[in-house]
């Protein structure tokens, strides 16, 4: 989960990381009270996932209260890269004298942390990397170890950072590495890191990502998810447990096992050149223990969704046979149409696999109007997509 500056900026302060007051806002004359509070003078920060938003004019000076509603005004509503401002941050005014970047971050490749450090700050550190790539340092971190003191060190000097700064930029490294692990972060950006007009490292910008796996040991972290913008069917889906990502396309599709369900998205969209163009209209792993209530509850976030004009349950029977699922199909219709749920698009289901007869036995005794079996793949890909672009 990436988060909003002002929520990293927090973090950043939990964990005694120098930063600048702020505080987030949706209205322009919420702007105006917090611009007081913060003395009068504030800049004004779009929030949104992206870098960049300088750039894209979302991050404003201003020099008074009245400033900050008119600037406010101006940037919220604002589309950033196809993200709208929903919020503002108003936040102290830094004196920036130099901006650097510094992160933390998973190098997935390497199978290690990886520390990175500049004094070339403030712009994007693609184009330092590209452009300069001697300027940025690349030290990596070991997970046991982490960023001790004499890491830091080997850091700042790596980076080139100037020796008097040497102390408070291993003291702010040490503290960043302690928010990449105490909140199960896999990145931890700061862009810029300045040093202020009297010589204080200050974080000005940090961009965070949670790692969601550890979110079971942080209560905390739920009430960081950003509700407004979340996709109703993805966060309906969330809340049952189910992995879901909603798509635009219009063929819903239900299989067991990420691996298969990726498959059955390509050859959705392969055979839907041949209908229409019909697409995928999500992904959702219903997993090995397809029970009738996770297959009640996927089938019920898909036919929820008004963009889908067919259903494709692809099942490759293993632990879970295909008789239980073929069940669970059954049982799922049933329940779905007791809640006053009645099911009015076309299914189509494929089995495969362990019990695959007997599964395809059940389906066809219970003879449901809407519910079709093909037996190949490919086949039952087709036919989706031929329903759904007939209707
Ligand atoms: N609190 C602040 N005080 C003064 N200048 C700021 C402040 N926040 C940002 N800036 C300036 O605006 C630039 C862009 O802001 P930043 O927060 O890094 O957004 P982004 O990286 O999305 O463009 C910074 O490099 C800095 O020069
Ligand atoms: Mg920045």
């Amino acid at each position: 989960m990436d988060l909003f500056e002002y929520q990293a900026r927090d973090l950043f302060a939990k964990h005694e990381v120098p930063v600048l007051p702020g505080e987030v806002v949706d209205t322009p004359e919420a702007a105006r009270a917090a611009t007081e509070r913060l003395g009068g003078k504030a800049v004004v920060k779009a929030q949104v996932k992206v870098g960049g938003r300088g750039k894209a004019g979302g991050v404003k000076l201003a020099f008074s209260p009245d400033e900050a509603v008119e600037r406010a005004t101006d940037i919220l509503g604002m589309d950033i890269k196809g993200h709208t401002v929903h919020k503002v941050m108003l936040a102290g005014l830094g004196e920036i004298a130099e901006e650097y970047y510094v992160s933390f971050l998973l190098d997935r490749t390497n199978r290690t942390f990886l520390a990175m450090a500049s004094v070339e700050g403030g712009v994007e550190i693609e184009v330092v990397a590209e452009e300069n790539p001697d300027a940025l340092a690349k030290i990596a971190v070991d997970a046991i170890e982490g960023v001790t003191e004499a890491k830091a060190r080997e850091i700042v000097e790596a980076a080139k950072f100037p020796a008097e700064l040497h102390d408070q930029l291993v003291d702010v490294l040490q503290r960043l590495w302690t928010v990449f692990v105490a909140e199960d972060a896999t990145l931890v950006e700061v862009n810029p890191l300045i040093k202020s007009g009297e010589g204080k490292i200050i974080a000005l910008d940090g961009k965070v990502t949670l790692d969601e796996n550890a979110d079971f040991r942080h209560a905390d972290h739920a009430a960081l998810e950003d509700k407004d913008s979340a996709d109703p069917l993805e966060a309906a889906a969330k809340a049952k447990g189910l992995n879901y990502v909603k798509l635009d396309g219009e063929v819903g599709i239900i299989g067991n096992g990420a691996g298969l369900v990726m498959s059955t998205l390509d050859v959705v969209a392969y055979a839907g050149e041949n209908h229409s163009n019909v697409k995928p209209a999500n992904f959702l792993d219903i997993g090995g223990g397809a029970s009738a209530e996770v297959m009640a509850n996927g089938l019920e976030i898909i036919l929820g969704d008004p963009a889908v004009k067919s259903v494709f349950v692809n099942v490759f029977g293993g632990i879970t046979a295909c008789d239980a699922v073929a069940n669970g199909i059954v049982q799922a219709l049933a329940l779905l149409e007791s809640k006053g749920e009645a099911v009015t698009k076309p299914l189509v289901v494929r089995l495969d696999g362990n019990n695959a007869e007997l599964g395809r036995q059940i389906l066809t005794d219970a003879n449901h109007p809407l519910v079709e079996q093909v037996d190949t793949m490919d086949g039952a890909a087709d036919r989706a997509a031929e329903l759904a672009a007939a209707k």
